[in-house]
């Protein structure tokens, strides 16, 4: 029989996984987790594991030496459906086989067109989910896990969910679990966090492709959402259209002449090109949260653009301050204040942006927690057990659990005097 479990976070952009080997007896986590080639990780293709709950160990797959495989999906010459890597250098060739949005596709259409083949939307979903499976069985023993959990943005609906595990029916993977991502990043927060204090907890998720915030209260069956927002158009793809307008107006000011011509440029060249450049722009503004200048080429100028941190934040600054304009809504319509959070906890890999944590200290007054890895959180989350419940009422040190939680751990008074999101980092 099999021991261990599997998590799936299929993201718009990135699906990443998860494994848990369980403990059978006496035997320890490490002893469960060198018998099935989850150990440490670094050889076996899954990586820094998290101490859970004392069960056992969750800890993220890697595929192709990454924990974010691309949720991109490509139609291969055999007519078979290609992910990864394969999937990814395939559609910067032939774009008209590419879905790069498997699940955004999921939710608004039955099926799409690669070349000139109609594919269920199901099966771009099945195709992704059963890459994740079969990296996760190699690493497990080649055996199917016990137990198989789904994250799902919390705000689908029955119908959507009834396709998501439809997709992973077609993938092999039976019965799942399904959990909501808000409650699977708050599971692995309180896992984490110093002390678990039972209070509310909020989450910003900012994604690829959207932005979903919600509140959470702990429960005896674990965290329940009292209050989700979300926006399905706004996501860490629009920072990098940000990027590119800002590129695009330094260029024209230049000299417009190369840019139109890339532009219009329609050859096979031209599409390489800009395929090119637009995964540059991605790691650009990546590259923006960890460094002050970034330096693009574009064909046809004799020099790199040289883009400023700075210049860049004041341009991503207002849709992010919309964006945590839900944050406040969500907490508002849970009927809690700032305050009365345990936590407000940012996931996504956008997260890392530097204007979300500012803005959300300067508009909720609370210092926001960011994982290491922001969105290995969820799929980790997805394995770890529930949290205990709160104590009950008037026990410890208030009256109600959020007076027992106190106000202050995380409070702005701890954060450096002036936040002003409009500050220039460079
Ligand atoms: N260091 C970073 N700084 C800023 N943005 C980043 C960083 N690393 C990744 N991103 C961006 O995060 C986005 C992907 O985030 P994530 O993988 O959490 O989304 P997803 O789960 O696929 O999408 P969704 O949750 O919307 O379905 C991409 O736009 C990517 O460019
Ligand atoms: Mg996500």
């Amino acid at each position: 029989m099999s021991d261990w479990s599997l998590a799936i976070d299929f993201g718009t952009c990135f699906t990443t996984a998860a494994v848990r080997v369980e403990r059978s007896g006496t035997e320890s986590g490490a002893q469960a987790g060198a018998r099935s080639g989850v150990a440490s990780g670094v050889s076996s293709g899954v990586s820094s594991g998290v101490s859970s709950d004392g069960t056992g160990s969750a800890a993220a797959v890697e595929i192709e030496n990454s924990r974010y495989l691309p949720s991109l999906v490509c139609l291969g010459d055999d007519g078979r459906l290609l992910t990864g890597r394969a999937a990814v250098q395939l559609a910067a060739q032939r774009p008209e086989r590419a879905e790069h949005h498997p699940k955004r596709a999921l939710l608004r259409q039955s099926a799409v067109l690669l070349d000139d083949r109609e594919v269920d939307t199901v099966d771009l979903v099945a195709a992704v989910l059963a890459r994740v499976a079969d990296e996760a069985r190699a690493v497990c023993g080649g055996t199917d896990p016990a137990r198989t959990v789904l994250t799902h943005p919390a705000d689908w609906s029955p119908a959507d969910l009834d396709r998501l595990v439809e997709a992973a029916g077609r993938a092999g993977l039976d019965a799942p679990e399904l959990l909501p991502e808000p409650v699977a990043a708050a599971r692995f927060h309180a896992a984490n966090a110093p002390a678990g204090d039972g209070a509310p907890i909020a989450v910003y998720d900012l994604g690829g492709g959207t932005v979903d915030t919600a509140v959470l209260r702990r429960e005896a069956g674990g965290f329940r959402a009292v209050a989700v927002a979300g926006d399905p158009d706004f996501g860490g793809r629009d920072l990098d259209q940000a990027l590119f307008e800002l590129l695009r107006d330094r260029a024209l000011d230049l000299d417009p002449a190369p840019w139109q011509r890339l532009q219009a440029d329609r050859t096979p060249v031209g599409a390489h090109q800009r395929s090119q450049l637009s995964r540059e722009l991605t790691l650009a503004k990546e590259s923006l949260s960890s460094t002050g200048t970034v330096y693009l080429a574009v064909p046809g100028y004799p020099e790199p653009f040289v883009v400023q941190g700075g210049e860049y934040r004041a341009a991503v600054t207002p849709a992010l301050t919309a964006s945590v304009g839900l944050l406040e809504r969500t907490v508002a319509r849970a009927g809690l204040t700032p305050a009365e959070l345990g936590a407000v906890v940012l996931c996504g890999a956008a997260s890392r942006t530097p204007p979300v944590a500012d803005l959300v200290a300067a508009r909720l007054g609370r210092i926001p927690e960011l994982a290491a890895d922001p969105k290995a959180a969820v799929a980790l989350g997805a394995l770890t057990d529930p949290p205990a419940p709160p104590p009950p009422d008037g026990a410890a040190a208030g009256e109600t659990g959020f007076e027992a939680a106190g106000p202050g751990r995380w409070a702005v008074a701890h954060y450096p005097a002036e936040v002003d999101p409009w500050f220039d980092y460079d």
